[in-house]
C-alpha cells in the first residue's frame, strides 16, 4: 500500500526568507479552477480586491465588500494545495483602527483558511501591521500606487517619477518592514526607486509594474492571459485566452444552430480532461 504525503503549503515566513534569492512568482486568483491550474508554478496566489473590476465589472475597487473577498478566498483555498494564499482586505475593512483590522482580518483567515492578508498603505498603517503580526496574522503590505486611494492619488499613475517624491515612499517601505510585514507589494514604482527600496529593506518586494529590480512579481492573471479588456501597458500577454474562449463559444453556437447536439449514446459519466 502506498501512502501519499500530503502537499505542504508555502508559508508567509518562507516567503520572507526569499529576500534576494530566486525570484518570487505570484499571480492573482479568484476561483478554484484557475487557482488549481496556477498552483504548481507560483509561490503565492493573491485573492486581490481587483476582483471587483476584473470579475464583477466595477469601475474601481472601492465598492468591494468583505463578504465577497471571503467567498472568493474560500474558492481559491479549495483550488490550490501548495501555494500560500493571501487575501486582500477591502476598502473600509481595516483603516479605522488596529482592532477593526484585527476583527475583520481574523474573520478572513478563519472563514477562508488563507495563510496571510494584504492591506494597502505605508507609514500610516504601520501600527495596524504591527498589531496584526503580533496577534498571529501575517501581513503583506502594499505601497506606491494603492488603488483604494485612487480618489486621493487622482488616477492610476506611476509613483516616484521625480526624485523629490522618493523620500516618502522609501519611508513607507521602511515603516511597513519595521512593523513586521513579511513582504511588500510595490505597485507602479519607477524602476530606480523600486531598486532603491528593494536594497533598503530586509523583506521581499513584489513588483507590479515596478521592474525586475524587485524580489518577485505579481500580475493580475486575467491580464497576462489576454482575458481583460483594459490592460496596463507594462503587462506582457502570455496567452490569448480571451480569443480562445470566443472562438470556442462561436463554434459551439454554430453546432447548436445546426442541431448537432449529443445524442442518447452519451451519458453524464465524467471524462478526464
Ligand atoms: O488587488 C490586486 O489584484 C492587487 C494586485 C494588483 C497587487 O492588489
Amino acid at each position: 500500500m502506498s501512502v501519499q504525503a500530503p502537499v505542504r503549503r508555502i508559508t508567509a515566513p518562507e516567503i520572507a526568507t526569499r529576500k534576494g534569492g530566486e525570484a518570487i512568482v505570484s499571480l492573482t486568483a479568484y476561483h478554484a479552477h484557475t487557482a488549481a491550474i496556477a498552483d504548481p508554478y507560483v509561490d503565492f496566489l493573491l485573492v486581490g480586491d481587483s476582483l471587483g473590476m476584473v470579475m464583477h465589472g466595477m469601475e474601481n475597487t472601492l465598492g468591494v465588500p468583505l463578504d465577497l473577498m471571503i467567498m472568493h478566498g474560500r474558492a481559491v483555498v479549495r483550488g490550490a494545495s501548495r501555494a500560500l494564499i493571501v487575501v486582500d482586505m477591502p476598502f473600509g475593512s481595516y483603516e479605522e483602527s488596529p482592532s477593526q483590522a484585527f476583527r475583520n482580518a481574523a474573520r478572513v483567515m478563519k472563514e477562508t483558511g488563507c495563510g496571510a492578508i494584504k492591506l494597502e498603505g505605508g507609514a500610516r498603517m504601520a501600527e495596524t501591521i504591527n498589531y496584526l503580526s503580533e496577534r498571529g496574522i501575517p501581513v503583506m503590505a502594499h505601497i506606491g500606487l494603492t488603488p483604494q486611494s485612487i480618489n486621493v492619488l487622482g488616477g492610476f499613475k506611476t509613483q516616484g517619477r521625480t526624485k523629490d517624491t522618493w523620500a516618502l515612499i522609501e519611508a513607507d517601505a521602511k515603516a511597513v518592514a519595521d512593523a513586521g510585514a513579511f513582504s511588500v507589494v510595490l505597485e507602479a514604482l519607477a524602476e530606480p526607486l523600486a531598486a532603491r527600496v528593494t536594497k533598503q529593506i530586509e523583506i521581499p518586494t513584489i513588483g507590479i509594474g515596478a521592474s525586475s529590480a524587485c524580489d518577485g512579481q505579481i500580475l493580475v492573471m486575467e491580464d497576462m492571459l489576454g482575458l481583460s479588456s483594459r490592460v496596463p501597458k507594462f503587462v506582457k500577454e502570455f496567452g490569448a485566452v480571451g480569443s480562445a474562449i470566443e472562438s470556442a463559444i462561436k463554434s459551439y453556437a454554430e453546432e447548436v444552430k445546426s442541431r448537432e447536439f449529443p445524442g442518447p449514446e452519451h451519458t453524464y459519466a465524467m471524462k478526464d480532461t
